[in-house]
This record gives C-alpha cells, sequence and structure tokens, in this order.
C-alpha cells in the first residue's frame, strides 16, 4: 500500500526522493509526490499515477534543496486525484506531511479544525495532521502555542489521532529537520555518509545503508543532516537497536527477468531449500523458534489457521496435512471474518497466522483478539522483524527474501513448505506418525526443489496452453482434495494479474451450479494430478468436456490416460498427494503470468491492488 521517504543531508533530494519511491512502487499505488525544502520555503509537486510521471513534473520545476519527503498513495479515503496526494500541508503552507495509514477520528477533527478557522483542501484522512500539527506549534489560526520544536508538535499532535499512522513531517520552520512516528504502520530510519534516511520499507533505504532501526509505536525521530536523535512517546531521549539487513540490493533489480513475478517464480527451487536448512537435526524435525517444548505442542488439541488471499490457500493446504499427519482438528478462516466472530479458543487452542508481508491490518487483528482469548500464536511470514512476527509467541521465516511482485509466489511456496514443516512437528509431537515416517517426507519435501526445477526448465506447454486460454472472458479452476485448494490458488493468480474472470471449484461441485456455465471453448483447468480421487476428477472433467469445455490438466508425468479428455496436458514430477501443491502451483503460476502478459497486463502491479494491505 501507502509508502514514505524521506531524505535530509548533503545531496539534492529530490534524485534521492524519487529513486526510494520507484522503490517503493511494487507496494501499489494511484498516486505520488514530494515535499522538498527550497530556500526558506516548502515546495509540494504531487501527481495522480506513476513515479514516473511525477519524476518528470519535478524535472520541469527543477526542484533544489537537500531535505525532503516523499509519498506513493494508495486511495482509501477520497478517490485518487492530485489534490488528494500526499504531501499535505498545514494553512500557512509551511508544514509538510506524508502518511500511511487511516485516522479514524478524521472526520470529528476535520470538524473541529475547520471551526477553528482551518481551511481542508483535500477529502483525506491526513490532512488533518499537518493542521493538528501547525496548532501545536501556535502557528494556527487559533493561535494556540504549546510546542517548541517540530518535534514536539508532532508528538502533541500525535496523541489526538486515533487509528494507524507512519508519519513523516517537514517544515520550513525547521529546515533540514524530518521528524517521523508511528503506530501500527512500518517506519524505518538509517544513517549514511551522505545523511539520514526515513523509510516505510527499508528497500527504499537499502542503496545508502543496511544498518537501519525499526521504530516502535509511539517512537519518534529527529532527522538532520548532522545525524538522528530518537524519542520515546513522552519526548524523553532513547537510544533503540540497529538492525543489520542482510538481504540483498538484487531482490530489487529483475536480474535479466522482463518481470519480477517471473524472476520470483524461479527463484522457487532455493527458497524451498533455504526454508527447510536445518529442519531435521539429528533425525528430528526441530523448529526453535517456536518456543514451545515437545509437551506443550502434545496438548494442542485445536488449531485454527488464519490468513488473507493466497495465505489463506496455504492455510487450506495446511489443514489436511494436520488433520491427516497430526490428527487435530484445524479449521481455516481468512482473517478479516475471524477477527470479528466468537472462535472457540481455550489455552490448548493454537492458532497459526500466516502472512507474507507481516503486516495485513486484518490477520494483525485476529492475532491481537486470538492472543487476548489465550490462544498461543504461531505466525509464518516472510519479513524479518515484521509485525506479525513481533506479535506472535513464535515465528517461522519463510526465506523467501523480499518479493516484489504483488502476486504472491515464492512467498506461497514457502509458505507450504512452512507448514509442512509444522504440521510434521506436530505429529512428530503428538507421537502420530512413526520418526522413519517423518524423515521420508522431509526427504521427498527436500527432492521437490529439483522437481520444481524440471517443470520451470520446460514451459512449452504451458504457453501453448496460455495460447488457448487468452481470449476468454471466464475460467474454471477445478480440483478435489489437495487439488481443490491449489485451484483456488490459480483461480486467484489468473484473475488478479490477467483481470480474466476465473473462479474455483471442488471438482464435484460442478454440477451443482458452475456446469451451466460451460459451452463451446469455456476453459476448464483441472489439477488431475495421481491421488486417490484422481478418476473422480477425471469423470468431472467428462462432463465439463462433453459440454464443449476447452480442457487444461495439470497431471503427473507418465499419466497416457488424461490425454483421451483434455486438450491440454501440462505434466508434472510424480510427489505424494500432500507435497502436490509444492509442485502443480508452478504451472499454475506460469500460465497466469503468461495468459496477463499476453494481455498486455502490467504483470507486477496489477490495477488497484497493494502489496502489503495494511488497512482493514
Ligand atoms: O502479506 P499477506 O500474505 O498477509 O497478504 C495476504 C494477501 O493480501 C495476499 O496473499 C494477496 O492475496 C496476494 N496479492 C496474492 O497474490
Amino acid at each position: 500500500m501507502c509508502g514514505i521517504v524521506g531524505y535530509t543531508g548533503t545531496n539534492e533530494a529530490a534524485p534521492v526522493l524519487l529513486d526510494g519511491l520507484a522503490k517503493l512502487e511494487y507496494r501499489g499505488y494511484d498516486s505520488a509526490g514530494i515535499a522538498v525544502m527550497e530556500g526558506d520555503a516548502l515546495q509540494v509537486v504531487r501527481r495522480r499515477g506513476k513515479v514516473a510521471e511525477l519524476a518528470h513534473t519535478v524535472g520541469h520545476f527543477a526542484l533544489t534543496g537537500t531535505c525532503g519527503i516523499g509519498h506513493t498513495r494508495w486511495a482509501t479515503h477520497g478517490r485518487p486525484s492530485e489534490a488528494n496526494a500526499h504531501p499535505h500541508s498545514s494553512c500557512a503552507g509551511d508544514i509538510a506531511v506524508v502518511h500511511n495509514g487511516i485516522i479514524e477520528n478524521f472526520a470529528d477533527l476535520r470538524d473541529e479544525l475547520a471551526q477553528r478557522g482551518h481551511t481542508l483542501r483535500s477529502e483525506t484522512d491526513t490532512e488533518v495532521i499537518a493542521h493538528l500539527i501547525e496548532e501545536a506549534w501556535g502557528a494556527s489560526p487559533s493561535g494556540s502555542s504549546e510546542a517548541s520544536g517540530l518535534a514536539e508538535a508532532v508528538r502533541i499532535a500525535s496523541m489526538r489521532l486515533v487509528g494507524s499512522y507512519g508519519l513523516a513531517v517537514t517544515s520550513a520552520r525547521e529546515p533540514g529537520v524530518i521528524i517521523t512516528t508511528r503506530r501500527d504502520m512500518p517506519i524505518i530510519v538509517g544513517r549514511a555518509a551522505d545523511g539520514s534516511y526515513v523509510a516505510s520499507d527499508a528497500i527504499a533505504v537499502l542503496r545508502a545503508t543496511r544498518d537501519v532501526v525499526y521504530l516502535e509505536d509511539g517512537q519518534l525521530a529527529r532527522l538532520s543532516p548532522e545525524g538522528i536523535e530518537y524519542f520515546d512517546g513522552h519526548g524523553k531521549t532513547i537510544a533503540p537497536q540497529t538492525t543489520h539487513i542482510s538481504w540483498d540490493m538484487d531482490v530489487a533489480e529483475k536480474g535479466g527477468y522482463p518481470d519480477f513475478m517471473l524472476k520470483e517464480i524461479h527463484e522457487q527451487p532455493r527458497v524451498i531449500r533455504d526454508t527447510l536448512a536445518g529442519r531435521l537435526v539429528s533425525g528430528h524435525m526441530e523448529i526453535d523458534e517456536l518456543d514451545m517444548t515437545s509437551e506443550e505442542l502434545n496438548l494442542i488439541d485445536r488449531v485454527y489457521v488464519i490468513a488473507c488471499g493466497t495465505s489463506y490457500h496455504a492455510g487450506l493446504i495446511a489443514k489436511e496435512m494436520i488433520e491427516s499427519w497430526a490428527r487435530i482438528p484445524t479449521e481455516v478462516e481468512v482473517a478479516s471474518e475471524f477477527r470479528y466472530r466468537n472462535p472457540i479458543i481455550t489455552p490448548t487452542t493454537l492458532v497459526v497466522a500466516v502472512s507474507q508481508s507481516g503486516e495485513t491490518a486484518d490477520t494483525l487483528a485476529a492475532i491481537r483478539d486470538a492472543r487476548i482469548k489465550g490462544a498461543r500464536v504461531f505466525g509464518i511470514t516472510n519479513v524479518l522483524g515484521s509485525p506479525v512476527a513481533r506479535e506472535s509467541d513464535g515465528v517461522i521465516y519463510t526465506k523467501a527474501n523480499k518479493e516484489i511482485a504483488v502476486a504472491s509466489t515464492k512467498s506461497f511456496l514457502g509458505q507450504l513448505v512452512s507448514l509442512t514443516l509444522l504440521a510434521l512437528l506436530l505429529a512428530q509431537s503428538k507421537g502420530k506418525m512413526r520418526m522413519n515416517q517423518i524423515r521420508l517426507i522431509f526427504r521427498e519435501l527436500a527432492d521437490t526443489a529439483e522437481q520444481v526445477e524440471r517443470i520451470l526448465s520446460d514451459q512449452s506447454a504451458i504457453e501453448e496452453a496460455a495460447r488457448a486460454c487468452v481470449n476468454a472472458t471466464s475460467a474454471l479452476f477445478v480440483g478435489r482434495g489437495m487439488g481443490a485448494a491449489i485451484a483456488r490458488e490459480g483461480a486467484l493468480k489468473l484473475k488478479e494479474i490477467s483481470y480474466l474472470h476465473a473462479e474455483a471449484y471442488a471438482a464435484g461441485e460442478m454440477k451443482h451450479g458452475p456446469i451451466a456455465l460451460i459451452d463451446e471453448g469455456f476453459p476448464v483447468i483441472a489439477i488431475a494430478t495421481q491421488s486417490a480421487v484422481y478418476e473422480k476428477v477425471v469423470s468431472n472433467l467428462q462432463e465439463a468436456k462433453a459440454r464443449g469445455a476447452l480442457i487444461v490438466a495439470i497431471a503427473t508425468e507418465g499419466d497416457e490416460e488424461i490425454v483421451k479428455h483434455a486438450d491440454h496436458v501440462i505434466y508434472i514430477p510424480k510427489v505424494r498427494d500432500a507435497l502436490s501443491p509444492i509442485t502443480a502451483s508452478v504451472p499454475l503460476q506460469l500460465l497466469a503470468r503468461s495468459i496477463a502478459v499476453m494481455r498486455d497486463c502490467d504483470v507486477d502491479q496489477p490495477r488497484n491492488l497493494a502489496k502489503s494491505v495494511t488497512v482493514e
């Protein structure tokens, strides 16, 4: 979603800000803007559309100045427009604010501010912050004066805010200074030889520094060209810990691939290997970060997996494994529903929260709710130190490394591998599987890395199937058992990046309604890998074929029977059913991407979507 970047130092600020904003583009946005201190005045440039368009306009204005803040906005309050784009300014125009998050009491604050003579010029919740700071600093129409400087004014103003925020603020009254603070939104601050940096995502500052401070809720930082000071919520000086970022900058480059999605799909064998490293020690499963003894794990008698989108689909697959191997009743719920329900939670309930970004607002709220109700919470996330990691009792990192394309691919595979490990660990702790069986599955799991490499090495059948589907207006994805969950992920991938309507059904459900959709050439993409339900899936395909469907089957190598029922067959290596989601989802990712490319869609940044959904 929205992105923040700020810089004060010895270099020109505008190019630094624009470079940072370009790095944040992957998060999804609809407008962008920067504010730069030029002489003794703040110059604000904003545009609807892409950062490249903003850069063009900034070039036109030839902005000079060495301190500034920038923002990419994903509209929540007010449509995408220049007036609603950040930075927002105070009445006097000498304070500029960029904001991630949602100010829930903004309507009351707007009314109050208007009554006291402020003129608000946008439809956003953010603008109230600039005016509150103006008041706290004593330059408001009402003339109140409490704060002695920008940091204090921001601290006082933020006490009025209900909701979530990551803020960066600069002012012509304190040139060269940026104040930043946060609640429930990430803020990262870093120091380099050429100055001080702030961003909402480490990727925007990585070129300058790898040693950063992740601000905690309520903390503030005061950035100047000379250094950075930190304060707690009472204004007292603090010395927070620095974190070293070890992942490479090349995650932010395409490395010769035409788009990030394809690059990330090709990284999946590495993700599988890295996620498995060190998990089988002396023949036993170990996940130390969960911080629970085998005895404690043995007491777990109910599991909820909570997640959204693709992560939810990983949860559906986990349910099959946890129930079948560890024999623990498991429910999978979308976090946005779970948080408003009254689920049955006891001290022996385990909640597994799955989130690539570790920032998803609904998942975070569900974690908090589950912990209040007494559950033990495990997070499965891709982002070190993310809110999901920090707020869970234990965490498994998926080792996918930064994922840039909005569509989750490598992080999904990392989640599947991590959840398989968790299911095996629970089975081990509960004594429900023999150790040699656990070791065998672990070895087969490790083998999927090489199997995925084989799938990636020849994509001709996938390309051919994509060409057959490209002009469709809708598609059905079907499967049974594990295949039904994979089908849901395949449909989501296709619709989010190609804008082709797609639905997923358990294949046995087709005759209860969706089969009515099928006419000549209607694409039905079937997960028809070898499993106990293979014959059933084939029967369902025959029913669809008889009505003219164009069948694309994901099938197991060596299955010659399937060619009689499918127009296009994409073969994948043979694996046990429980591991089939890992291999079968790869051709579905590639199929969705190929169709999207053929339809001339922006594969990495699909319309209306954000990489991290940090609002409810
Ligand atoms: O970061 P999270 O895993 O919590 O995100 C959940 C969903 O927003 C995410 O999986 C979304 O569905 C992706 N765009 C799917 O490709």
